[in-house]
């Protein structure tokens, strides 16, 4: 099945095999695209993946992970995003952009950073300002226009990061979101909110994926069991749910084994009935297959992997003896892999 097409609302992928989105931490510090990611993207087009998520992608300057992260908080970020995107179209890949606030989790001192709640992630980071009404409504706003700009980058998809300790899974978080008002007492709130705005601005035939921490790995916090009730109310907003874990509290281990993560994937997808991507440590083809066999996901999602080896998905075919498209300047590698 790893090479079987797949369909989302408009959108045909060649095969279930997508890249991971990945910061490069090599951005300009106005949120520019820089060379680098053209050849790092452009190379695992080649390579045949189905998708590329392109990295955490800043919705305004303070919602920065780092001050190297691409941003889309300006008009004048479309073009450079829109010239990589068509480049990876070109070999039959399509495009989302991961669209991102690190929220209490910004690394950067040069503004305040903000919070659904006053408390710091650990004491690297700045305290964080606790977001009244109408800052909310901003940075909603910003989220607004950032998936605008993202349509009109062609990119064929957008993912919104509600993982790893930032802004929106801090306000999903019961560890991070100590809110008392209507934010507080339901907690998918905000998200919806960011999903109803965004669904408006993107082309109604392209998917939007939500990506979340299904396990926050700390008694109090969330469980995969807990996405039933948080995210069901809001499903017909999300086309696909991509299932990681962790980074919403400090003080926690993950264990990450093969396939860490893929029965959160697996109890999601039941409760929502929504299709799911896996990640985490699925470089194995034999696992990744298995998963797709048992529908525990219905794509696969690799990350560092891709970094060690842009061509893993052409490696795999050969040895997989599945036939694949190849870049026709590739075509005498494709049969003596041994
Ligand atoms: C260098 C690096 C940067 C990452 N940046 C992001 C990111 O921008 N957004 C995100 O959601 N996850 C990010 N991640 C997490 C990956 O998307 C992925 O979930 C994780 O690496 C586990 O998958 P893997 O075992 O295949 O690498 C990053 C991981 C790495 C190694």
């Amino acid at each position: 099945m790893l090479f079987d097409p797949f369909f989302l609302r408009g959108m045909h992928l060649k095969n279930r095999i997508i890249m991971a989105p990945m910061c490069q931490y090599s951005a300009g510090e106005d949120g520019f695209p820089q060379s680098w990611h053209e050849i790092h993207y452009v190379s695992r087009a080649v390579g045949q993946v189905g998708a590329i998520i392109l990295e955490a992608t800043a919705v305004e300057p303070r919602g920065r992970i780092s001050n190297k992260d691409l941003g889309l908080w300006s008009d004048n970020h479309i073009k450079p995003l829109a010239q990589i995107i068509e480049k990876c179209q070109s070999y039959g890949c399509k495009v989302g952009i991961q669209i991102s606030h690190a929220g209490r989790k910004a690394d950067i001192f040069n503004e305040p950073i903000v919070a659904p709640s006053p408390v710091r992630f650990n004491n690297k980071y700045q305290l964080p300002e606790e977001l009244d009404h109408a800052e909310i409504e901003k940075i909603i706003d910003a989220f607004s226009a950032a998936v605008q700009r993202a349509d009109l980058t062609g990119a064929d998809f957008i993912e919104i990061h509600a993982a790893h300790g930032y802004l929106i899974n801090q306000f999903l978080s019961p560890l991070s979101n100590l809110r008392t008002d209507e934010y507080g007492q339901n907690r998918s709130l905000f998200l919806q909110q960011i999903l109803e705005r965004a669904r408006r601005q993107l082309s109604s035939d392209k998917p939007i994926s939500v990506r979340i921490s299904a396990e926050d790995y700390k008694a109090g916090g969330n469980h995969p069991e807990n996405f039933g009730e948080l995210l069901n109310p809001i499903k017909s907003l999300i086309d696909i749910v991509h299932v990681s874990s962790g980074g919403v509290v400090d003080d926690t281990e993950i264990p990450a084994f093969p396939g860490y993560q893929v029965k959160f994937s697996e109890i999601i997808r039941q409760q929502l009935k929504l299709p799911t991507i896996a990640v985490g440590k699925l470089d194995s083809p034999i696992l990744a297959e298995e998963i797709l066999q048992n529908k525990r996901a219905d794509l696969i999602a690799l990350g560092r992997e891709l970094l060690r080896n842009p061509y893993w998905v052409l490696r795999t075919s050969s040895e997989l003896k599945s036939s694949i498209d190849w870049p026709i300047q590739y075509l005498r590698a494709q049969h003596n892999i041994g």
